[in-house]
């Protein structure tokens, strides 16, 4: 699946008037022969292409899935996390065994990086951080909005998404209740290139704030969005950044946390304990069940904590002051 992707095979029968002989994609994609037609073949057997015989030739044809989700022009496109997952985190994915032995991410091995700070190897040149915050900003075109719907986040006027990356909450945000303001608050390469690159300056109910959320001090708001930061950080790490949250969030106001959740026993669900070890070989956390983010959550002063499940990969949690 990777791999076609990144030869742009789902592309090319997206906008082929008609289904494809391998012949004509190995013309068209500049691939072997033997190569295409493997995996062309294996496409066919994970559901992702359909293949139809003419005169003992294979035409192959997108399934409704792949068009739908590994095009790079559809409005629901997860080609970019798929480009992200098959040069980044599947390396990383190589040394779990190593992870699990250690107990930390696999910069070092994957990619000869290891800086104290895990966003520095994960943004280790620009073109890897713009292909991160695609990544970021490819699963919220399946779920922002759910994510964003579950509380009614109408009473806060005033909302900062802290780490907010590519502003795919922000303009969700915005676009649901009509009061808000939101100020996205990230380091400053990432809010620039967001600026450039994800959000129209002209958008004049967002704002941006360059920062560090351990060093820097963080813009007083009535409701501070976390969207799958705490899952990046240790116990100590996420206490550190919730209790700046409180001390800078307006009385009244609260906390939404954005993540997904593991069951209580931690039996499952399976998508959520894999996502846990893909924290460990990448960055410094986990993933945790709603009684560990309440734990957090009420270890700094946070209140009348509540749990929403969507039903989809992420959930949400508010907690207020
Ligand atoms: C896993 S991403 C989540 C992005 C976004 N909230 C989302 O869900 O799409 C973590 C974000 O936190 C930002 N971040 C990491 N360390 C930070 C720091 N010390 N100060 C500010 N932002 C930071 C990263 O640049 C990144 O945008």
């Amino acid at each position: 699946m990777f791999t076609a992707c990144e030869l742009g095979v789902f592309d090319l029968l997206l906008e082929s008037e008609e289904p494809l002989s391998s012949a004509a994609i190995v013309q068209r994609v500049g691939s072997s022969a033997d190569g295409m037609e493997r995996l062309l073949s294996a496409c066919v057997g994970m559901k992702l292409l359909e293949a139809e015989l003419k005169n003992d030739e294979a035409f192959y044809r997108n399934t409704e899935l792949s068009s739908l989700y590994l095009t790079k022009s559809s409005p629901k496109s997860l080609h970019h996390m798929m480009i992200y997952y098959s040069q980044t985190l599947y390396l990383c994915w190589h040394f779990l065994t190593d992870a699990v032995r250690e107990g930390k991410n696999q910069f070092k091995r994957a990619f000869g990086v290891s800086s104290k700070n895990i966003f520095e190897d994960l943004y280790r040149s620009e073109e890897e951080m713009i292909k991160f915050m695609h990544l970021m900003n490819s699963v919220w075109t399946l779920c922002s909005r759910d994510v964003i719907k579950l509380f009614d986040l109408s009473p806060f006027t005033t909302v900062c998404d802290l780490g907010g990356c590519s502003g795919a909450l922000a303009k969700e945000c915005i676009s649901i209740y009509p009061e808000s303001m939101v100020t996205i608050y990230d380091l400053p390469k990432v809010v620039q290139t967001a600026k450039k690159h994800f959000i129209s300056t002209d958008e004049h109910r967002i704002s941006f704030q360059e920062g560090d959320f351990f060093e820097d001090s963080i813009p007083e708001a009535d409701l501070y969005i976390l969207a799958r930061i705490l899952h990046d950080w240790t116990e100590k790490k996420c206490l550190q950044l919730l209790e700046k949250v409180y001390k800078a969030c307006k009385p009244g106001g609260a906390v939404l946390l954005v993540e997904v959740l593991l069951n209580e026993d931690k039996s499952g669900p399976l998508s959520s304990q894999l996502y846990s070890l893909n924290m460990l070989v990448q960055t410094e956390g986990r993933e945790r069940t709603p009684a560990e983010y309440c734990k957090l959550l009420t270890a700094v002063g946070f209140k009348e904590i509540q749990v929403r499940t969507t039903g989809k990969i992420y959930d949400v949690i508010l907690g207020r002051k």
